[in-house]
């Protein structure tokens, strides 16, 4: 599908987070050369910066097979001794969300990412017996919204740990223009940078956008998009000057209404808003911090000033 098509394959090609490729190139040589497997990497950050892209890249430089699933597909301890029994030698196993991984499936994985064995229990009852299986020397790549939310003996197996951080414009532009190239859309560069600054940081929506406005460029226009094209769209979807979207705002406004501007609780927040705790926590909070409209004190979320003049809100003194 496109998303796959878009997805770069090389380390070369990925644009950005050049701190994380720095280190990881370095990585993946040094076991490559000597002929180990890397150690396991955890990546973490907020949704959509390319971690599964990332994880998917590391394996194809080291010349592997990439097996991927998620913390809550795994139900059982079966489920993943299935998955490690089947890798073969240097392979990667991506989990994604690995924080959800339920606590007897994590004990599994430790034995596996420490000395590449099983420990499982064969029976019931009297008659159980435990069995140590070998494995094959593997890489795991977990991803996960946050580091925070991982149990320390599972972070602690991690050698190497590398955070996503929001791209900056110039390499969403970037981005953009190479999805517009692979899709056949035809951009103007203030098309691309009007696009990029209102995509939140976010290869996911800055690419999900592009289509979008290419689909006002057809209708309404030539086809072409311009930075007149994409700001009418971009208006049209709700996304304002600074890349907020309507749940956004819609965060902002009740904390400044119906809680005065906060501290609010997250619990309180999402029932206010109708979103879960977890999509307000992975999502929309980390945005609205690194733009500096809310921060968070002891006792919950706060709008600051500069939330308060994005508004078109009196800062309360
Ligand atoms: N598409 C999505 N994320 C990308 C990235 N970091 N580099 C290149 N293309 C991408």
């Amino acid at each position: 599908d496109w998303q796959y098509s878009l997805r770069p394959r090389r380390l070369s090609e990925y644009i950005g987070q050049d701190k994380a490729k720095e280190n990881l190139s370095i990585f993946i040589q040094a076991a490559l050369s000597r002929g180990e497997a890397l150690d396991h990497v955890l990546l973490y950050g907020p949704p959509g910066l390319g971690k599964t892209t990332l994880a998917g890249i590391i394996a194809n430089e080291l010349g592997v097979n990439f097996r991927q699933t998620s913390g809550p597909a795994i139900e059982r301890q079966g489920d993943l001794a299935a998955l490690l029994t089947n890798l073969q030698e240097h392979d990667v196993l991506f989990i994604d969300e690995i924080h959800r991984l339920s606590r007897s499936v994590e004990e599994v994985l430790y034995s596996a990412m420490e000395d590449f064995s099983l420990d499982i229990i064969i029976g019931k009852g009297p008659s159980a017996r435990s069995i140590r299986l070998d494995i094959a020397p593997f890489t795991l790549i977990g991803a996960t919204t946050k580091a925070g939310a991982l149990a320390a003996p599972l972070r602690d197996r991690f050698g190497v740990i590398s955070r996503l951080e929001y791209y900056s414009p110039d390499a969403l532009v970037h981005i953009i223009k190479r999805a517009a190239e692979i899709l056949d859309i035809s951009i103007e560069d203030q098309g691309a940078r009007e696009i990029a600054r209102r995509s939140r940081g976010t290869p996911r929506i800055a690419n999900r956008l592009l289509k979008r406005v290419r689909d006002v460029a057809q209708v309404e226009g030539d086809g072409r998009i311009t930075d007149a094209v994409a700001d009418r769209a971009l208006r049209m979807l709700e996304i304002d000057q600074a890349g907020l979207d309507h749940t956004d705002r819609r965060m902002l406004d009740t904390m400044i209404r119906k809680f005065a501007g906060g501290p609010v609780g997250l619990d309180t927040l999402a029932a206010a808003i109708s979103e879960s705790t977890d999509t307000i926590e992975d999502v929309y909070e980390p945005f609205l911090m690194q733009l500096g409209f809310i921060s968070r004190t002891p006792r919950g979320r706060v709008v600051t000033r500069f939330g308060y003049e994005h508004m078109g809100l009196h800062y309360p003194e």
